[in-house]
């Protein structure tokens, strides 16, 4: 049985690791080690924790099992670089372990993250995803996301990856 615990600062040591341990169980088939260590030096710090999680324009939610972090939802509260009719947030990330994966435990975190955002008055929920990443396409196809327009292409180390943008109405 999961819980899912909204978090502040108190929790910047545990994303950081989140971070950094469910981004290189994800990528380890497809960036080197050396890659995926400088993507994680740059983006996931302490201090980009605490950056995070002390901003009102973030929602983190972070996943126990039996008191174990399993894994994390982020709401960004920023609209869509490409036009949707409506007022729209980032789902920036859900990231779980991959011990979690095919357990439910992604879409759990999905359904929270939709009421978090319909609270937020948003029609919309859109997010960025490489297009070498399979898994989270089909996750994300399976909830109704469809693409709206290519996305940046995102640098992990010195891999340069083209991503797309997906988007899904949640108006009730
Ligand atoms: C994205 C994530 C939350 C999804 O959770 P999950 O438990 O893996 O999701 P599900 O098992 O419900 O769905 C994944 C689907 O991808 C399929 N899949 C797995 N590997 C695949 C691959 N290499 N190619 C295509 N499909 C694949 C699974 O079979 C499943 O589809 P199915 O239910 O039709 O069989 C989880 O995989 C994760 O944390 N990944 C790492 C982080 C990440 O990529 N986040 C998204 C970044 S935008």
């Amino acid at each position: 049985m999961y819980e899912l615990r909204k978090v502040g600062t108190e929790s910047a040591d545990l994303l950081m690791q989140l971070w950094t341990t469910t981004f290189e169980q994800a990528y380890r088939d497809v960036h080197t080690a050396d890659n995926i260590r400088a993507y994680c030096r740059e983006n996931y710090s302490l201090e980009a924790a605490v950056t995070v999680l002390s901003s009102t324009q973030f929602d983190c939610t972070i996943a126990y099992d039996n008191d174990l972090p399993v894994g994390y939802g982020l709401i960004h509260y920023q609209t869509c670089p490409a036009p949707l009719a409506g007022a729209s947030c980032e789902l920036k990330q859900i990231y779980i372990l991959s011990s979690q994966y095919g357990s439910g435990l992604g879409r759990l975190l999905f359904e929270h993250a939709l009421q978090i955002a319909r609270q937020a008055c948003c029609q919309w929920l859109w997010l960025c995803v490489s297009n070498l990443n399979a898994r989270a396409q089909r996750f994300y196809q399976k909830l109704d996301f469809a693409p709206i327009a290519p996305g940046p292409l995102l640098m992990v180390g010195s891999d340069l990856l083209p991503s797309t943008i997906l988007a899904v109405n949640i108006d009730d």
